[in-house]
């Protein structure tokens, strides 16, 4: 995938670019979401959940560290870790619940360097830009599974 920089003009034009984000993930995906408070983070998710089939309203994790949301092709996991200091000092199965196979997840505030973030695959990075405009960038990590194609 080549890496996409978009701006989007309001919150329903990124839940569609949510959507498109969508269409490229596959079972056991991690996509990491970054951006200052409010740029679109969730909203994003929301987008790409809906796409996913998930039919449950998608909103911001508050009690838990994630939701999880049943979907045709399993289940689609919403982590926000932005209240976790360090990944380090929790429990390493903290984020087993919601990472692997039968799952696809988004995770905003991912801590850099977490292990159990390593093989994420997909990273969006949401820019406010005045306004209702947010700078949206999705790319593909370098260290997630190889994509298929000539070695
Ligand atoms: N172009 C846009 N894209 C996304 N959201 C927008 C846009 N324009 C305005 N908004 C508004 O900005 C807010 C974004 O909130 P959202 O919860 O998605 O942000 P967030 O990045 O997840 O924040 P947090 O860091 O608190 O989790 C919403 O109120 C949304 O309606
Ligand atoms: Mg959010």
């Amino acid at each position: 995938m080549a890496p996409r920089s978009v701006e989007t003009a309001g919150p329903l034009e990124t839940e569609s670019l949510g959507g498109e984000l969508a269409a490229l993930l596959s079972d056991g995906d991690v996509v990491l979401v970054r951006g200052e408070l409010g740029a679109g983070k969730t909203t994003l998710v929301r987008g790409a959940a809906r796409a996913l089939g998930v039919s449950e309203a998608v909103t911001s994790p508050t009690f838990a560290i994630g939701n999880r949301y049943r979907a045709a092709l399993g289940t689609v996991s919403h982590l926000d870790l932005y209240r976790l200091a360090a990944l380090e000092q929790e429990d390493p199965a903290l984020l087993e619940d919601y990472l692997g196979p039968g799952r696809i997840a988004f995770v905003e505030w991912p801590k850099d360097g977490a292990p159990e973030l390593a093989g994420a695959r997909i990273s969006v990075t949401l820019t406010h830009r005045g306004g209702d405009r947010r700078g949206i960038e999705i790319a593909e990590l370098a260290d997630g599974p190889a994509e298929g194609g000539p070695a």
